[in-house]
This record gives structure tokens, sequence and C-alpha cells, in this order.
């Protein structure tokens, strides 16, 4: 017997599914929601591609590399389809997310063997897909923007989540920034409405999280129908969902600075459960570049957010994300971009060497950097956010921080959790603890991660307070 024949109790045996995850959080909430949609069909996860009935590779292709990486595992996904057809069974290949939308034609040019491409929009049409790809003799493609939104489609049970848990609230994006493929692949912004949001996040809680980070290409760019009929915006939506019982905390990425508005600053000074980190790419220090890049805002306007947000909340920490060597950027220009840096401070960040994406306003422009430059580029910013999270980290210890527990650690009696500011912690204790926000004295921070010990109940309230 296969695993997808029908088993002695009449119920469809198992199907085995495996999801390559690429890109960002997104991508990785779209993945469960892809394996939600297919459950129903009789697909259950599988760790490992071998001998799966089916693969999704779920794609990114914001820049090049991310892009490239798709291929070269087709090629090895190929040898394991041949194996299981060898062995008188199938294993449907699909390739879902932005390469997809971008480059469906070249996939089944380049892979004629993949079975179903379909971008991001279209997921909820996957069981659909999967029946038509079981017929059909050559491939299945859905990466037109459909009218509905898969939202209205997706089923509402979610599986039992952890104990931290994604929710888009909000997808595409409007800004046509020079050097990036979003507004292209995830199509024009469109928020979902705030009843919805809330119930998602009602079933999240119900079944575990205790940390949700709101999802959006451009999550501050939300608004949507409130509960009482009027246009909501980002900062009234997290008082709605902060006042979920159960729930201790909340985050949201990723950001633009130009929908930072007053609302959702003052929402991190008086929301308890909002933490205090965010993401806000500025993505270049000098207002040549980011004139160029068509970012809509000014290094001065990003330095007035970020001085309004820590005003709200003075322990705010910030990430960021960088590109160096868009085209027309000078060394100058790059020396404004570590002039900010090292002025505004960032406890974490991603920094990027800038890639040609096709049919972008920058992959023609004129002003290439050459790659050398690039990499010095790359290398002098890295080495200067990598001292600047060290010194982040390591102005944790002594500290006694409220750690969410998520789980159990990698070592024996070790349990893993996150500080207030994303950074991993690990101590030890009772996997016991996981969902629950503990004190933990913080002995030693590491480049990338704290650890400590369980603290006290009065050395808790005093970081508290
Ligand atoms: N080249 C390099 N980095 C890019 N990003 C987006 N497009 C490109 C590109 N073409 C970076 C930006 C963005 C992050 C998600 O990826 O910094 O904020
Ligand atoms: Fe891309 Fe972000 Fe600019 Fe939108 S705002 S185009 S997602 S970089």
């Amino acid at each position: 017997m296969t695993a997808t024949e029908p088993a002695a109790t009449g119920r469809p045996s198992p199907k085995r599914l495996h999801v390559i995850t690429w890109g960002c959080q997104m991508n990785v909430y779209d993945s469960g929601r892809m394996a939600e949609v297919l459950a129903p069909l009789g697909y259950a996860p599988a760790p490992q591609p071998d001998g799966a009935d089916m693969v999704i590779l779920n794609t990114c292709h914001i820049r090049e590399k991310a892009a490239e990486k798709v291929f070269s595992e087709l090629g090895r996904l190929r040898l394991l389809q041949r194996q299981r057809e060898a062995e008188g069974g199938r294993m449907v290949l699909a390739v879902a997310g932005c390469v997809a939308q971008a480059e469906g034609a070249e996939i089944l040019a380049r892979a004629p063997f993949v079975d179903i491409v379909l971008g991001p929009q279209s997921y909820h049409r996957l069981p659909e897909m999967v029946a038509r790809a079981a017929r059909a003799g050559g491939a299945v493609v859905e990466t037109a923007f459909p009218a509905e939104s898969k939202f209205d489609f997706l089923p509402e049970q979610r599986s039992p989540g952890g104990v931290t848990a994604f929710l888009t609230i909000q997808e595409g994006c409007d800004k046509f920034c020079s050097f990036c493929v979003v507004p292209y692949t995830r199509g024009a912004e469109a928020s979902r409405p705030a009843g919805a949001i809330l119930a998602e996040a009602r079933r999240l809680v119900a079944a575990g999280a205790r940390e949700i980070t709101l999802l959006g290409q451009n999550v501050n760019a939300w608004h949507g129908e409130g509960l009482d009929g009027r246009t909501w915006r980002l900062g009234r939506l997290i008082r709605a969902i902060a006042a979920l019982p159960g729930l201790l905390r909340i985050r949201y990425t990723t950001s633009h600075p130009s929908d930072m508005d007053a609302e959702l600053i003052a929402a991190h000074a008086d929301i308890p459960a909002l933490m205090p980190f965010l993401h806000l790419p500025v993505q270049s220090g000098s207002d040549r570049v980011l004139a160029a890049m068509n970012r809509r805002h000014a290094v001065a306007d990003f330095r007035r957010i970020v001085d309004a947000l820590r005003r709200a909340r003075p322990d705010i920490a910030l990430s960021s994300d960088f590109i160096v060597g868009h085209p027309g950027e000078t060394a100058a220009d790059f020396g404004d971009t570590l002039g900010l840096v090292e002025a505004v401070g960032f406890a974490q960040a991603f920094s990027f060497k800038y890639s040609p994406r096709p049919g972008t306003p920058a992959a023609g422009a004129p002003g290439a950097v050459p790659e050398a430059e690039k990499d010095a580029r790359l290398q002098a910013l890295q080495a200067l956010l990598r001292a600047q999270q060290a010194a982040f980290n390591r102005g944790m210890e002594g500290l006694t921080l409220p750690v969410l527990v998520t789980g159990p650690g990698r070592r024996f009696g070790q349990i893993a959790g996150r500080s207030p500011y994303l950074q991993p912690v690990h101590l030890l204790g009772p996997a016991t603890l996981a969902g629950a926000v503990v004190p933990v004295k913080i002995a030693a921070g590491n480049p990338n991660s704290l650890s400590g010990i369980l603290a006290t109940t009065p050395a808790w309230e005093l970081a508290c307070a």
C-alpha cells in the first residue's frame, strides 16, 4: 500500500507534505496557512522531502540570490521526484510565493517537472489546483491577482500553534521604492478588516499564543474598518488586540517611516503589551540616495520619528534594513549611512548589497556601483552594526528582564525564550513554563543571544516597574 491509497477505515491515509520556506515572516505565515488549506485533503506535515507526496517551495524574490536558490533546490527535488516515480508513487512539486509570481514562465521553462505554480494571492485555491494537477498533463498555474481576497476563503481553524504566532493584517505595497519587487509580486496595498483580525487573534490565543506579531509588507499602512464602523489605523487596532485576555505581547513588522503616525507612536507609550522593539527600515543615511530610492522620507524625518518613539518609550530598541551600493551611491553618501547608524544606534539590523531586480526602476538606472566597492561598503557597515548589537546585548548583563518562555532549549534542562527586545534567551528551568513571562537575571549578553537565571519575584517587580 502506498501512502496515498485509502486505508481500511475508509479515510484516506495521510499524505506527506513538505514545505520549504524562504524569505520574510509573511512567507512563514503563508506556509502555515497553505498546510492548513491542504490538511482536509489528508496532507500532514513531513519533516523531509524524501518520499513526500507533495513538496511546496515557498519562495522569495527580493534579491537575486534568494531567487537563484529556488532553481538549485528544484534540481535536487527532481531527483527525489524521479525516485518516487520509480517506486510507483508521485511527488507533486509546487512553487509558491514571489518567485512563482514574478518568474512563473521561467520556472516552467527551466523546470518542466514542476506541477503547480501559484502566486501569493492564490494559495486558497491550492486544493483545487492539486486536483487539477492530478488530472492535468502539464503544469497548473495561478499567478493572476484574483478579485477575491484569499483571507475570505481560508479555513478558520488554525493548527495548534506555538507560544509566538504571526498574523497577517495587511499585504502588498504602493510605495514603489526604486529597488524593490514587492509592489509587483505582492500587488497593491490591502488591509484586512479589524473584526477578521481580532477573530483570528482570539483563535491564536485560544490555541496557546501569548505573543502575536502583526505582519504586513507595509504593516503600519494598515487601515481598515474598525469595530465601531469607523476607519481605524494601526495604533487603534493594537489597542483593541491588547485588550484580548491571555495575550501578553504584541509586535508588528515591517513598517515604513512615512506611515509612523502619532497614534501609533502614542501606542508605544500607553500599551504595556506592545513590545519596546521596532523594525523600521531606513535603507540609507543619505538624502540624495533616499530620493533616488523613491523612499518618500528624508534622513531628518527618520531622526524625528526615532526621537518621538524614544520620548514615548524611552527603552525602545531599534532595528532597521540598509542597502549599500544603490545606483548613484557615492563614498560620501555611504559615509552618511555610517553617520546615521552612529547617531541613532541600533540593537539589531539587516544590511544588503544592492541587487538589481528585473522590472524595477533602479535596475536600469545609471551609476552602478562596482561589486568590489559594494562588498567593501557592506563589510564596513556590518562591522559597525555588529559592534552596536554586541554592545546592546552586553548592556543587558546584570539586568532582570521579563522573558517569554517559548519552549525547551537546545541542551538538556534548558528552556528558551525571548526578551522584550526580541533577543533569544537561554536559561535553566522546567519546560512547563512555556507560555509564561518570567523574570530572568541576565548573566551573559552574547553577540546573538542572552543567557541568564530565573530571578526571584521582588527583582522582577523592580524590573517591570
Ligand atoms: N537589493 C538589495 N536589498 C533589497 N531589499 C529589497 N530589495 C532589495 C534589492 N533589490 C532589502 C531592503 C528591504 C529588505 C526586506 O530587503 O532593505 O527592506
Ligand atoms: Fe519594497 Fe518596503 Fe519600499 Fe514597499 S516600502 S517598495 S515593500 S522596500
